[in-house]
């Protein structure tokens, strides 16, 4: 049996397979409230009909004033919590795991009012230039993710990501980049890393399942992180319980990237290595040769598979054929026909 099809145990949740749904935005929550819509339910359930093992909710904001646009869903207050509700049932229903991405955008939010960053950086010109957070807008934003992890525990979700990529409030920090801060959240990597740090208690004491970190592995900058960096915070990440390393790139400044098939994994494969602890791999992975390749070389433990299951729904079915592994289809597709 393909690799890619076996089942994938992490903490107390076993996951069907080891092919992972990225989160993806879809601004789709038209009355900028954060709430679940059509789009969204129809969205995530025809993944979990197509068979992805596990499917990580978008990037969705702990806090109003964290959205990348006013479209954003939303998990900051309790009125969140049906719509994620159902949008768990849907999934879970047809044998996918639930997982959901808890973000805030930092300096990159476009949304009213004043926007919070470790530092007084614009990310470009094109964007407003934030507030230097105080210690106490620190403090209430990580307990702001730490209410979101115990919403989503209430919605019935399987797994939490915190969103460290992408140049976002967490990113933000990690990065020297864009964290010049002269107190214990800025300088060295130690402290750097001491907000996701207390995020991380934070969302463990109403959090027990399965936690990834995302983590952008390289700035693609003179004087940014590069995943020789990320080894060691890896390595603290692991000690406070994280499970899974998922391990993107870019975003924290604007830099040139220049995308080729699995242009992440070697990435992947460095904090996998280097900080012995599970990691996913992202990033142009189109092809269920590609993705068997990654997880029998051991340069990653899950495959996350974005723009190609937007194009395709059902990519596990045609990942399986090509690896010439039979999987089940739901009753409704193969009752009576060989599927
Ligand atoms: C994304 N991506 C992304 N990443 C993330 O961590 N949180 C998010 O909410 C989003 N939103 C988003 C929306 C859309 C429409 C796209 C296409 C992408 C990045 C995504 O998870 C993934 O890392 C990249 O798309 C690269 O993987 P693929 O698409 O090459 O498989």
């Amino acid at each position: 049996m393909a690799k890619l099809f076996e089942p994938y145990t992490i903490r107390n949740l076993t996951l069907k397979n080891r092919i992972a749904m990225a989160p993806m935005c879809m601004y789709s929550s038209h009355n900028e409230d954060g709430q679940v819509e059509d789009w969204h339910r129809v969205h995530y359930g025809s993944r979990a009909v197509g068979q992805a093992g596990l499917i990580i909710l978008e990037a969705t904001a702990v806090q109003p004033q964290g959205r990348i646009s006013p479209q954003d869903l939303g998990i900051w207050e309790d009125a969140h919590i049906e719509g994620l509700t159902e949008l768990t049932r849907l999934i879970k229903q047809h044998g996918a795991a639930a997982g959901i991405q808890l973000a805030h955008a930092g300096r990159k939010a476009t949304v009213d009012g004043a926007i919070q960053a470790p530092s007084v950086l614009a990310f470009s010109d094109q964007y407003k230039t934030p507030v230097e957070m105080s210690k106490d807008a620190i403090q209430e934003t990580i307990q702001a993710f730490a209410a979101a992890a115990k919403r989503a525990a209430d919605a019935g979700f399987d797994l939490l990501e915190l969103h460290g990529a992408h140049g976002y409030l967490i990113n933000e920090f990690l990065s020297p980049l864009s964290n010049h801060r002269t107190d214990e959240y800025g300088g060295s990597a130690e402290n750097r890393y001491r907000f996701l740090r207390e995020i991380i208690d934070a969302v463990r004491t109403s959090w027990e399942g399965p936690l990834f970190v995302r983590i952008s592995a390289e700035d693609y900058t003179v004087g940014g992180m590069t995943s020789e960096h990320y080894i060691e915070m890896a390595k603290w990440m692991k000690d406070q319980g994280v499970d899974l390393i998922d391990v993107s790139s870019g975003a924290v400044v604007p830099a040139k990237i220049d995308p080729f098939p699995g242009y992440q994994v070697p990435y992947s494969e460095t904090i996998r290595t280097g900080a012995d602890i599970a990691t996913g791999a992202v990033g142009l992975i189109t092809s269920g040769l590609q993705a068997e390749e990654i997880l029998r070389n051991d340069r990653a433990d899950l495959i996350l598979i974005g723009r190609e299951l937007l194009r395709d729904a059902y990519w596990p079915y045609r990942a399986a054929r090509e690896l010439h592994t039979e999987i089940e289809a739901p009753a409704q597709y193969s009752r009576g026909w060989t599927f």
